[in-house]
């Protein structure tokens, strides 16, 4: 009798690399209303459902995707950049440990309980100082940001590097992701892919939850599993 080609079973995953904005804390909605707030002083048609677009979004991409065809010479596009940036960095000066979303510290103590790796994976050029004033510094291993690589989300090149600083290889790696791009760059780097939010914005992801509230380190292993 032949028996069927033996199939490689996925490693086992041994560490989790979290979006920032909208998965650990919600800084999405700080990125919004910076958005929302140039787009008015501007007079460019801009909403929360079109913002559903930017998540996850480079800011040089989410202001080409607010300007859209409209002419802006290099150095307005860069004071437009700077203004919404100002703007955020405003928002997020009062941010404090009370302020990451439920279910993020108790899965990362988790993961380093259980001797799992963790990684920041995020865009964002701001993530480093959201990430001290969170006080999540001591519970992630590798801190991957928006000054780690050129290529932004959906390219996998950010979940990339921060794989290789945690020494493990993408599909030993779960991307937890908000953003549709994030899970897009997840899948395209050969990661497994945890998505939180509406399927209609992460359907592609392997596993879907709402949010990581409830979300502990064993249901999150039993759903990748
Ligand atoms: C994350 C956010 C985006 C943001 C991007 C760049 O991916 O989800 O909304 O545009 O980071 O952030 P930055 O703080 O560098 O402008
Ligand atoms: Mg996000």
């Amino acid at each position: 009798m032949n028996r069927p080609p033996p199939t490689e079973p996925p490693p086992a995953v041994r560490g989790f690399i979290f979006d920032l904005d909208g998965v650990l804390t919600d800084t999405a909605e700080f990125h919004y209303r910076a958005w929302q707030r140039l787009a008015d002083e501007e007079g460019l048609p801009f909403s929360r459902a079109v913002n559903e677009h930017l998540r996850g979004v480079s800011r040089r991409e989410s202001l080409m995707l607010i300007v859209q065809d409209r002419a802006y010479a290099e150095d307005q596009l860069q004071a437009m950049m700077a203004r919404k940036n100002q703007y955020y960095l405003d928002a997020i000066q009062d941010i404090r440990p009370a302020d990451l979303l439920p279910g993020a510290r108790p899965l990362l103590e988790e993961i380093k309980a259980a001797g799992l790796k963790a990684a920041l994976g995020s865009a964002s050029k701001n993530a480093a100082e959201v990430i001290d004033r969170l006080g999540l510094r001591p519970l992630l291993d590798v801190i991957a940001d928006g000054h780690s690589v050129a290529q932004p989300k959906p390219a996998p090149d950010l979940f990339l590097y921060a794989a290789e600083q945690l020494g493990l290889l993408p599909a030993a790696c779960a991307v937890v992701e908000d953003a549709a791009a994030g899970v897009t760059a997840a899948i395209a780097g050969g990661f497994r892919s945890v998505g939180l939010g509406p399927p209609e914005r992460v359907g592609d992801a392997e596993v879907i939850f709402p949010s990581l509230a409830g979300v502990t380190l064993t249901k999150l292993l039993a759903a990748l599993a």
